[in-house]
């Protein structure tokens, strides 16, 4: 029989010993940790190979077709590993931000140093007190709505590839995460809209696209920009032309890339969309930097030029200066106004309707 005293004795012994092992357990522990983390810092480090790597460079370099088998319907669900993704992560870091960012900040700056010398452009007669019709109001507004949609597009596109060097250390990570959503959101509903906007431009500028004789000679001529000599032209000088040109075959090729890009309809794998992406961002790049001249020229750079653009009419001077041969066939048609004309008219009606009116008079 054991009595109540050797119990609790046994007892307190079980409680001492659970006790110590505990006690033991929690002191042994951060000692063992301290000891690892001290060892690992004193030992040098073994590099050890994921025993997976060979397997997965393998597959990555497998001549030919690297397309397996897989039960999973669907566009590249039998690529393993896209091996053309890291070609593509290192042109768009190492090649296409770098270079691209600084052909843009050049070409800024070349704009900069060649304002700084020539200055506005002037109309070398002066402003005249005639004036020619120039665009209709459909014209402008197709043109300013190209214009609007480009300049968004740019924007957004610009942040969203230069926004991690540039923007991250100016803003903070937080503040570009939601600018960056934003522009592509923004970039994605706007793009369809481009389209639409470049068709209406083709559509109606076309026409007075088309390169004629003496347009070369512009060329050749510098356009008169570089020199004060005057350089014949018709209602499109050649760089006009041109720029009309590239915005329908390189703006063509943005549209197309950036649909391949924004809808999977078309049975896109990754390695397609990884060339529209090039195309894409190499063809946006060329026709900013065009556009980037064309805003020169048509805002600071020349004095007469917005006007056309904004108003409808040109002046007269200006129009002999840069397009003579378009001004001669309109002053010789008698359509030349006064500019208290052009105000009057300006006033009771749209400058479209204008034009029909003086045609249908024979003015
Ligand atoms: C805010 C910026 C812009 C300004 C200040 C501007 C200014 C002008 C001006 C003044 C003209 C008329 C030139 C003349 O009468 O000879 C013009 C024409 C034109 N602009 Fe712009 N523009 C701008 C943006 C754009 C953009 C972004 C695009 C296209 C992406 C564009 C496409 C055109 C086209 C296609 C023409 C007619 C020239 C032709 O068909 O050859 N513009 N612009």
């Amino acid at each position: 029989m054991i009595n109540n005293s050797e119990r609790t004795s046994r007892y307190m012994g079980r409680i001492s010993f659970t006790g110590l092992l505990v006690f033991l357990l929690l002191y042994s522990l951060p000692l063992e940790i301290i000891a690892e983390t001290k060892s690992s810092r004193e030992m040098p480090s073994v590099m050890v190979l994921n025993p997976a790597s060979e397997l997965w460079r393998d597959v990555r370099q497998r001549e030919g077709s690297n397309i397996g088998n897989s039960q999973v319907r669907g566009v590249d669900s039998g690529v393993l590993i896209n091996a053309y993704g890291d070609t593509w992560r290192k042109f768009r870091m190492q090649q296409l931000i770098p270079i691209g960012g600084s052909i843009l900040a050049g070409v800024f700056i070349l704009l900069g140093i060649f304002y700084m010398i020539r200055g506005k452009v002037p109309i070398e007669g002066g402003p005249s007190d005639r004036k020619l019709f120039r665009y209709t109001t459909y014209e402008r507004m197709i043109h300013w709505f190209v214009a609007s949609i480009f300049l968004f597009l740019a924007i957004s596109g610009l942040i969203l590839l230069f926004g991690r060097p540039v923007l991250i250390p100016l803003m903070g990570k937080e503040a570009f995460s939601i600018l960056a959503s934003a522009c592509k959101e923004g970039h994605n509903l706007m793009g369809p809209l481009f389209l639409i906007a470049v068709v209406l431009i083709f559509f109606r500028f076309v026409r007075r696209n088309i390169y004629q004789r003496g347009d070369l000679s512009w060329l050749l001529r510098g356009g008169g920009i570089i020199g004060s000599k005057h350089v014949p032209s018709n209602f499109f000088n050649m760089g006009e032309k041109s720029m009309f040109w590239l915005l329908i075959l390189v703006g063509g090729l943005i549209i197309a890339s950036g649909l391949v890009l924004v809808f999977p309809l078309f049975g896109q794998g990754r390695e397609w969309m990884e060339l529209a992406h090039v195309a894409h961002a190499l063809g946006a790049l060329l026709m900013i930097v065009v556009i980037m001249g064309h805003i020169y020229i048509g805002s600071v750079g020349m004095e007469g030029a917005l006007e056309g653009m904004t108003t409808g009419y040109c002046d007269l001077n200006w129009a002999k200066e840069h397009h003579d041969h378009w001004a001669t066939e309109v002053i010789e048609r008698g359509e030349d106004l006064s500019n208290d004309e052009v105000e009057r008219l300006r006033r009771s009606e749209p400058p479209g309707r204008i034009q029909l009116d003086l045609q249908e008079h024979g003015k």
